[in-house]
């Protein structure tokens, strides 16, 4: 697949998820913008809540999925449009003269960082950008190590989704890969088998490294870059951060 056409499927494939999307837009509404969404990819998130009136600075590596995040934002109108501020980036490495009172990283993105030098940099670069009292919110998943061992290899099915502009349905299926015990890495392979009307299925595989961040490690690392975490929930609706928990999502300031 060329990178244009990976870029459009990502955003095709993750049009679905909108778990997190009540929680980044109430969050946003309450801190007001300039908000800076690290890591936007398409503007999955970005984009609504420019369509809420908040000017987003959307920031990602690749600058295909920043032409499909301009031209998603340009299908919802020119209001949309000219509140994102698409900025090609190193979430590790990046300045701007913009100083935001909400930083939000989404969708487990931290997690793509599998070094800890990576990992503070970026962290330090987040909070350099944040304004006075400003917040940064971010969710990653809530690891179940001996659940990845037990399923290292299985196909499990995620989610179906029918795409009725191409006559397609989408069947979503996930695998682990390896897991590495001392780096707390773990590669998985997503993929989309896309079956069109007549059964012809065409098939995506695409294969991730992650980070796997356990709690504590997470309370160390945000407090090696200079923040003091304000909340830490288990889910986007508040849920406690314990046993069950299928994310973990924080709202941190920086550190008196
Ligand atoms: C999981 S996706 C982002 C999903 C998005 N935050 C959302 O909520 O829909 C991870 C994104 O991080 C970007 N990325 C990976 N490493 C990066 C880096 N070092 N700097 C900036 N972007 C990076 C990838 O290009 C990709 O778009």
């Amino acid at each position: 697949m060329r990178d244009a056409d990976a870029a459009r499927a990502f955003a095709a494939e993750h049009a679905h998820y909108t778990d997190d999307l009540p929680l980044w837009r109430a969050v946003a509404r309450e801190r007001g913008g300039p908000v800076l969404d690290l890591g936007c990819a398409t503007g999955r998130v970005a984009v609504e809540l420019a369509g809420d009136g908040a000017d987003v600075w959307a920031l990602d590596g690749d600058p295909h999925m920043l032409s499909e995040l301009r031209r998603l934002a340009g299908a919802r109108g020119a209001h949309v449009a000219a509140r994102i501020h698409a900025v090609a980036g190193d979430m590790r490495d990046f300045s701007l003269d913009v100083r935001f009172p909400l930083a939000i990283c989404a969708m487990n993105t931290l997690q793509v960082l599998t070094e800890p030098a990576d990992q503070l940099a970026c962290l330090e670069r987040v909070r350099a950008h944040l304004a006075d009292g400003g917040e940064f919110w971010f969710d990653v998943s809530m690891p179940d190590v001996a659940d990845i061992l037990d399923a290292m290899g299985l196909v499990r099915a995620d989610a179906e989704h029918a795409d009725p502009s191409m006559g397609e349905r989408w069947l979503h299926s996930s695998w682990y890969e390896a897991y590495d015990p001392v780096t707390q890495t773990a590669a998985y392979c997503l993929r989309v088998d896309h079956v069109a009307a007549d059964g012809i299925t065409r098939t995506s595989v695409r294969r991730h490294e992650v980070h796997l961040y356990t709690p504590s490690e997470l309370a160390h690392l945000l407090a090696r870059a200079g923040f003091g975490v304000l909340e830490a929930w288990g889910g986007f609706a508040g849920e406690p951060l314990g046993d069950g928990a299928g994310h973990q999502v924080y709202r941190c300031g920086v550190a008196e």
